[in-house]
């Protein structure tokens, strides 16, 4: 249900950013072919943006959690419809650049968001992940975790320190306290309340602590 609804929401959005892409270079060119395009377009635009809100509202239902990425996704395209609206019928070139823009971040951000949750599938997948599992090795776990999300200013053996990180060898801290600082985050290190589940957070809370033996 959920990726039929992905793959149709997906080629909607496709296509209402072509339509807007064409719209917006007829319009940059004072074309008079813009207005016969808007004009003839009109109700298939109507349909393909009805299906996008339908298809995009219906996957909202079907996730368990709205994430800060989903938030800034849906800001983005609420955004720009009134921009969009105001600035193709007034002509208002600024603006209907902005709305495309707007359109294209939003569709840029889900494509990156795509890419990490695949890199990030495939380097867990040779690792045990599931608590529940027999074979479960927390720092394992952790350490592919780690890998991930943390070796950029860590280091992949936790020394590196950049931009201000701590040596995480040489950490005083408890797992409590590690997983505290993955919540919130610290000074220009980020939180990882949004990206990490509770079991991720204590496999890297164990996983550094197994650094400093
Ligand atoms: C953008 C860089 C950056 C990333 C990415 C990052 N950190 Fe940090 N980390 C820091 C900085 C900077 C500090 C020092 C914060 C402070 O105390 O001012 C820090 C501190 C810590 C501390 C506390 C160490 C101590 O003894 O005070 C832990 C634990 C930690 N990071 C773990 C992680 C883990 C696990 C990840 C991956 C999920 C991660 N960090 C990702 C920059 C980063």
């Amino acid at each position: 249900m959920y990726t039929g609804l992905l793959h149709t929401h997906r080629l909607v959005v496709i296509l209402f950013v072509l339509l807007y892409l064409i719209k917006l270079i007829l319009l940059l060119n004072n074309s008079l072919a813009y207005e016969k395009f808007a004009q003839k377009v009109k109700v298939p635009e109507m349909i393909i943006s009805t299906l996008f809100l339908l298809t995009g509202i219906g996957m909202l239902t079907q996730i368990s959690e709205i994430t800060t990425f989903i938030w800034i996704k849906m800001a983005l395209v609420f955004g720009s419809i009134p921009v969009a609206v105001v600035g193709f019928k007034r002509k208002n070139k600024v603006l209907a650049i902005l709305s495309v823009v707007m359109i294209l971040g939003s569709y840029g951000l889900a494509e990156v968001n795509k890419k990490q949750k695949s890199a990030k599938k495939e380097l867990t997948s040779q690792t045990i992940t599931d608590k529940a599992d027999p074979n479960y090795n927390a720092v394992e776990h952790g350490k592919v975790v780690f890998l991930s999300y943390c070796q950029a200013c860590h280091g992949a053996d936790g020394k590196l320190g950049l931009s201000g990180a701590k040596d995480l060898t040489l950490t005083a801290k408890t797992d409590a306290e590690i997983m505290e600082v993955l919540q919130n985050g610290k000074n220009s290190m980020p939180s990882y309340k949004n990206t990490l589940s509770a079991d991720e957070m204590e496999a890297l809370a164990k996983f550094i602590q197994s650094l400093k033996k």
